[in-house]
């Protein structure tokens, strides 16, 4: 494994000799701008679609709000830091036409190149800077004085300059304190998908509400449930996050630590097809197809499945339980 680069070892030149233009003022976008600003680079500007809801934050953060196709004109550097699935319109419709040659492109996600979404052309650095994680924690982490992983790769290196630009980029927004490490767009692509789908999303997901259905059929309370599959997984989550799994299980009772090594191994087996499918439909580019024609029928299908999802009884359950705490802890500022 390569080592990382921290923030000593990369220049921020190759970024602040550059106008950017971050298109989006979502959870990474407004994060980004923040960072940067705080890190010295400071000629950017905030490329918005028409009626932005964005609009009065990005001036409330004393950013100016252009139009998409002003940020791409007006920009030596775009960073496209909108919704993924909006990535070929916004492309198409304001980029692309309005680019100067040689501009750099910038994306925090592999996505959209390799799935051929977009396909710039040879003039086009094509830049692959991912601040692993939210977009809320790009900036909350920095202001603690720290800084999310961040991931760099270069399709195109039209400039010469695409590496620097890329390292530039994550240093500027905060990355440079935690570890700055090269990937792939294919990389960053597939892993970023299948661990939310598999795992961090859809897999857990899945798991806490067969879990809590197991248990309500057993004729447990659906209070005892919810605490038992979801409530919990944060405190587990936690102990993963700080220790790694070897030391949770290390954390927790050995009653826990025993059924659990005794039922990964199936529970392994089971999901093993279903994963390799979902491998399988990423790698071929067979789910960024369907979520972009999703988005292009309004995202029909997703807020059907929204919707189906928000009336499982364990939101009721959970929604109780998270209120009683709440009553319980009265506001903040209540005397003992
Ligand atoms: N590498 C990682 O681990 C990682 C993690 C999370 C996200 N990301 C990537 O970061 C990027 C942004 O994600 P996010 O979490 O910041 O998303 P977000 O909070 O949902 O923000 C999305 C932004 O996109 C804008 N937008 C949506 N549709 C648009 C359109 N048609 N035209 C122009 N702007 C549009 C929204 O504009 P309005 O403000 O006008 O609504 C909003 O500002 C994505 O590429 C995502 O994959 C990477």
């Amino acid at each position: 494994m390569s080592a990382p680069l921290y923030e000593a070892d990369i220049d921020l030149g190759p970024l602040k000799r550059r106008r950017i233009a971050l298109i989006g003022y979502g959870n990474h976008g407004r994060s980004h701008a923040l960072n940067m600003r705080d890190m010295g680079v400071t000629d950017i500007a905030i490329g918005l679609r028409e009626d932005s809801p964005s609009k009065a934050k990005v001036e409330a953060d004393g950013f100016v709000p252009v139009s998409l196709a002003e940020a791409a004109a007006g920009a030596d550097i775009v960073a496209l830091l909108a919704a993924d699935e909006a990535h070929r319109a916004i492309w198409d419709d304001h980029i692309a036409p309005n680019r100067p040659p040689g501009q750099a492109l910038i994306f925090s996600h592999g996505f959209s190149i390799d799935y051929k979404l977009i396909e710039p052309p040879a003039d086009c650095d094509v830049i692959l800077a991912a601040a692993k994680g939210p977009g809320g924690a790009v900036r909350s982490s920095f202001e603690k004085g720290g800084g999310l992983v961040g991931f760099w790769g270069v399709h195109q290196d039209a400039s010469g300059e695409a590496e620097a630009i890329a390292q530039a980029y994550l240093a500027a927004i905060g990355c440079g304190r935690a570890g700055v490490y090269p990937t792939t767009f294919k990389e960053e692509a597939l892993a970023d998908i299948l661990g939310e789908q598999a795992v961090l999303v859809g897999g857990m997901c899945a798991l806490a509400r067969e879990g809590f259905e197991q248990l309500v059929a057993a004729g447990i309370s659906e209070r005892m449930a919810y605490i038992d599959t979801v409530h919990e997984l944060k405190y587990i989550a936690d102990l993963i996050h700080e220790r790694g799994i070897h030391g949770m299980y290390a954390a927790i009772s050995d009653t826990a630590e025993f059924g659990a090594h005794e039922v990964e191994g199936p529970i392994r087996e089971a999901v093993r097809p279903v994963f390799e499918a979902i491998v399988k439909d990423v790698t071929a580019g067979d789910f960024a197809r369907r979520w972009v024609a999703d988005f292009d029928c309004d995202r029909a299908g997703l807020y059907a499945q929204r919707a189906k999802a928000k009336d499982h009884p364990l939101e009721a359950a959970g929604e109780d339980i998270r209120k009683a705490s709440a009553r319980r802890a009265g506001p903040p500022d209540t005397p003992s």
